[in-house]
């Protein structure tokens, strides 16, 4: 054999070594577990064949606890580039069948290489974790590296698209990458993510918690709103992961990238002059209207499970890839709360972030009243949303549904906040407030002589409502002034809102120069 053969093959061996992380053992007890190995799951996400590894031999440094005997290739990650859907991106997994993929110095330099190549060749980062947190045996070296890596997530943020997906355990301060990135996912019952597990938390409060109950997919989904998907299956995750980013541009310079579109634009919805009831109390589902006037129908919901009063989702006019912020009348009348408006804020400085036109579906009955919202904070919550969509430069095109109330009419989209097309069906009521609460507070003293004259009363009140709404409870106050472009008729809307985001397709706005802005957090 000739010396170049013979080098070759001690090549295929390493390769073949380090292929097999931690041995093939712990890759059997990462199947039993119901898991994927950090290749696999690579392979899964990208298209087949196009993954290319960096630092496959890369060894951990640590001399600290007989580690100086213990070598494994790659050391706890898996990094490289690849593409999906024939689009650049940067990748990394963390290896659970390398101490348990916590973290080292040299496997945070492996990460910070990748990070640092998404962001000069401008294109997505996808993290895989599965991680036991800092390698303890490397003390403040793991630490270090944390750091690292969460410097490039923040230097990166609105510069290239950041995907967390968490596959595994992600504990103490591991958290923390993800928590830094767009968007996270969550396998269902095998991840789970917590700054300190439920032995720290028995001995600092006495709680008895599970690991799912404290930090799982469906709490981050539904309480925490840390996470944006749940997902059941891994391969569901890779699924998601690559339709999220068929919505998305490779980086900040860019544009989405546009979609072939077979819905017809000029598609009438007749069912959407039915779908308002009569009573203004009473709900429909916003999501019909959604699905009634974007491409196909298709929507990917992020925090489905999350502030259900507001839907954020991405999808597509004409193929163009939009960000839709609607009011739910289904759940709690659509109000704005605490945690809608920080699950719609995050979502509109994403898109704003990343070129994607905002789209706006107004019904609105205000901000959530009480003590528990006051004394949470709601003024500094819904000033973020307003913030949001104040600071937006991209196409802002808004319809106004049916409520749109005092301040809830101004924080979304409003055409005083640079709203570029502000339609309005002409179920819509745009006025300071609803009429019964305007009624009561006007004429509050006539109604208080009239205490002891019930039916009098009542009679009052409902002419004095029925006043206040034919005056206010339209579309023709804001139309009149302009701060509606044009009232539409509810089946024209896909077609109203393509010609909308045609027009602003070359949409120029700048702000003005600063350091940085103080959105209030
Ligand atoms: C070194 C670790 C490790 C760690 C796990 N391993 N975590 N090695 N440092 N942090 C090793 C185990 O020794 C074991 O090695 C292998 O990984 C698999 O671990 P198991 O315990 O057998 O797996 P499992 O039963 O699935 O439990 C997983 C686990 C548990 C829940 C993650 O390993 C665990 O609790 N680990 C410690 C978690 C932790 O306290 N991390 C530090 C957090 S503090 P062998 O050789 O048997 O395969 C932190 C601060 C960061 O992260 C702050 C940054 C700002």
């Amino acid at each position: 054999m000739s010396n170049i053969q013979e080098k070759v093959g001690q090549l295929i061996e390493r390769r073949e070594k380090a292929a097999l992380g931690g041995g093939q053992k712990r890759i059997d007890a990462q199947h039993a577990k119901g898991k994927f190995t950090a290749r696999e799951r690579i392979h899964m996400l990208l298209d087949e064949g196009s993954f290319e590894e960096f630092d496959m031999f890369v060894e951990h440094r640590c001399t600290n606890f007989g580690m100086e005997k213990e070598h494994y290739f790659g050391d706890g990650v898996v990094t490289g580039y690849g593409t999906v859907d024939g689009r650049l991106v940067y990748v990394f997994a963390q290896d659970f069948t390398v101490y348990g993929g916590s973290l080292s110095k040299t496997m945070a330099e492996k990460i910070c290489k990748v990070m640092d190549m998404a962001m000069r060749n401008g294109a997505p980062i996808i993290g895989i974790n599965d991680s036991g947190g800092a390698r303890i045996q490397e003390g403040v070296d793991a630490l270090a590296g944390y750091a690292d890596i969460f410097q490039r997530n923040v230097m990166a943020s609105g510069v290239v698209p950041q995907i967390s997906a968490i596959f595994g355990p992600s504990a103490g301060g591991a958290v923390y990458s993800p928590a830094l990135t767009d968007f996270v996912i969550m396998k269902k019952n095998t991840s789970y993510m917590f700054l300190t597990g439920p032995k720290v938390v028995k001995t600092v409060t006495g709680e008895d918690v599970t690991q799912e109950e404290l930090g799982g997919a469906s709490m981050h989904t539904t309480k925490s709103g840390v996470s944006q998907f749940a997902i059941d299956t891994e391969e569901e995750g890779f699924e998601l992961i690559r339709k999220l980013l068929s919505y998305l541009p490779q980086n900040n310079m860019e544009d989405a990238p546009l979609a072939v579109c077979i819905d017809p634009i000029g598609r009438l919805e007749d069912s959407l002059n039915e779908i308002i009831p009569d009573s203004p109390n009473k709900p429909y589902d916003m999501f019909e209207v959604i699905r009634a006037v974007v491409d196909n129908g298709e929507i990917l919901e992020s925090q489905d499970s999350y502030a259900k009063n507001i839907i954020t989702c991405f999808a597509r006019f004409n193929g163009q890839s939009v960000g839709i912020i609607a009011n739910q009348p289904k759940y709690m009348a659509g109000v704005l709360d605490i945690n809608a408006s920080r699950k719609a804020a995050r979502f509109v400085r994403f898109c704003d972030a990343f070129n994607i036109p905002i789209v706006t579906f107004v019904d609105v009955p205000g901000f959530l009243p009480g003590t528990g919202q006051e004394y949470g904070g709601v003024i500094t919550h819904g000033a973020k949303l307003l913030f949001a969509y104040c600071e937006a430069t991209v196409p802002k095109v808004t319809v106004t549904l049916r409520k749109s109330y005092g301040g809830a009419y101004i924080v979304m989209a409003s055409k005083h906040i640079r709203g570029d097309i502000n339609y309005a069906w002409p179920s819509a009521e745009i006025a300071v407030m609803g009429a019964s609460g305007a009624v009561e507070v006007l004429y509050a003293k006539e109604i208080a002589a009239l205490a002891e004259k019930p039916e009098e009363r009542a009679k009052f009140i409902a002419e004095k409502e029925a006043e206040y709404t034919e005056k206010f409870s339209s579309p023709y106050e804001a139309a009149k002034r302009g701060y509606i472009d044009d009232v539409i008729e509810p089946r024209n809307t896909r077609f109203r809102i393509i010609r909308a985001l045609q027009s602003l397709a070359t949409k120029r706005l700048v702000n003005p120069a600063k350091k940085h802005n103080n959105i209030p957090l």
